[in-house]
């Protein structure tokens, strides 16, 4: 027998089988449902897409209890051993590892897209030199929109494949500007003799050297932190994302409301946060009054919980162990005591355990991007440079699946009913 849902309304006594597959309910089927005739039919609520499935995706999967990320397959553990940042951003893009030829293809045509119009420099010098380098980080995505028209030709798979070539070539090259530009130091061009993070290195630390030589614990380090960032499946970015995009807008304009979305201290501001809290705490001995505040609803814990996740973030785990890496390099971040104290606190307080709050991402990558050097307003750039692969393996899926829509939910209305319009003198 096929797995079906029987409902009876006990409004009009009538009964109803609806089909289940793939653990869900398809939301347009209890539009059957009705009181009477002219009754709209039965909806949906809710708020923040707690318990609805938006899309079909055959990119990431979580198991948020158990603690689980795959990338089309892959654990995140093994890639981030393993892999480096542009092949793990082809097999998210493409669903398949790339074999020497294809890598080497794809290698060569991220390397070659790296450059910026110098018009696109012209823009970023218009920002104010306090300006928040994610704020200028967006608004230029947004701005390459008007330096590539043919991008609004997304139906058509050679123009969409070359934005996505630019589009993941030229983040790194927009962060590392919009770092320049705060600190005020010309911009570094492209050196594409050094791999993705080497080169990414490279435009914002050199100096009057000739040629600049990334350290390579350093670069690696950064490669496997954007492994961690590709992707990871339907968070408020990626949905973001796919609902600019759904309106068939060209990529870059999708983007830029992507990391809009990512900006916020909700989502890949988080790590921001997380440094202002670990400052505002300031010594391992205070960290038992902030756990008392937060438990008396004071703030957050920054850097913990996570709709997903209901156990340890596995991403976190790997943060954990280049923390180590970096520090034999850059010295320990003296903040790291009061995270590691924060983190012994909160898994064993009643508070924490029983809301199943784990460290996340965020918790630990803002101490190695300090240690690296980074200013904090940089780390939410730091997020969006590798999620844009996420963002563009997305977007494309979408486009290609048969039952995009434009993304319209419904709503409760609350407001008034229909009423007249009062003229200004008969007001009260
Ligand atoms: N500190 C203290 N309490 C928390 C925290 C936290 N960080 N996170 C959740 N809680 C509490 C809530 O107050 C709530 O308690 P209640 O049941 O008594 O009301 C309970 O845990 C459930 O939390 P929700 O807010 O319902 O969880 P939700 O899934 O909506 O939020 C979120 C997830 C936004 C990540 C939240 O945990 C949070 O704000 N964390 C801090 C910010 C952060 O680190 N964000 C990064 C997320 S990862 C990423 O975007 C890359």
């Amino acid at each position: 027998m096929a797995d079906t849902l029987s409902i009876t309304d006990n409004r009009t006594g009538k009964k109803y089988e609806v089909p289940i597959s793939d653990g869900t309910i398809r939301a347009m089927d209890l539009r059957q449902i009705k009181a009477a005739p002219d009754d709209f039919g039965l909806m949906t609520y809710d708020p923040a897409f707690l318990n609805t499935a938006n899309c079909r995706s055959a990119i990431t999967y979580i198991d948020g209890e158990k603690g689980i990320l795959l990338y089309r397959g892959y654990p995140i553990e093994q890639l981030a051993e393993e892999s480096d940042y542009l092949e793990t951003a082809y097999l998210i893009l493409f669903g398949e590892l790339p074999t020497h030829n294809q890598l080497q293809q794809w290698t060569s045509q991220i390397t070659n897209h790296t450059m910026l119009h110098e018009n696109i420099k012209k823009f970023m010098e218009g920002f104010q030199y306090d300006a928040h380098p994610m704020g200028i980080f967006l608004s230029t995505v947004g701005a390459l929109s008007t330096f590539y028209p043919d991008a609004k030709d997304i139906f058509d798979k050679d123009s969409r494949m070359k934005q996505i070539y630019r589009l993941i070539a030229k983040v790194p090259s927009i962060a590392a500007y919009a770092f320049r530009h705060s600190i005020g130091r010309p911009y570094n061009y492209p050196d594409n003799d050094l791999s993705f993070a080497g080169n990414f290195l490279n435009m914002l630390f050199r100096m009057t050297e000739v040629k600049y030589q990334p350290n390579p614990v350093l670069a690696r380090a950064l490669d496997v932190l954007f492994i961690l960032h590709a992707d990871h499946e339907q968070n408020c970015s990626t949905t973001t994302m796919r609902t600019i995009g759904s309106s068939q807008v060209d990529p870059y304009s999708g983007l830029a409301g992507a990391a809009a979305a990512l900006y916020g201290p909700l989502h890949g501001g988080a790590n921001e946060a997380v440094l202002r809290m670990l400052n505002e705490i300031g010594s391992v001995a205070k960290v038992p009054e902030f756990i008392k505040k937060v438990k008396a609803g004071e703030g957050k814990l920054m850097g913990f919980g996570h709709r997903v996740y209901k156990s340890y973030d596995p991403r976190a785990k790997v943060i954990k162990r280049i923390a180590d890496l970096v520090f034999a390099v850059t010295g320990k971040n003296p903040l790291l005591d009061i995270a590691l104290e924060l983190e012994r606190i909160a898994l064993q307080d009643d508070y924490f355990v029983t809301r199943k709050l784990y460290p996340n991402v965020d918790f630990y990558s803002g101490l190695i991007y300090q240690a690296m050097g980074f200013p904090t307003e940089m780390f939410p750039v730091l997020f969006a440079i590798p999620r844009t692969a996420g963002w563009v393996a997305q977007w494309e899926e979408m486009l290609l699946d048969s039952e995009t829509k434009i993304a319209r939910p419904r709503q409760i209305y609350t407001g008034p009913v229909q009423r007249d319009y009062v003229p200004r003198d008969k007001r009260s």
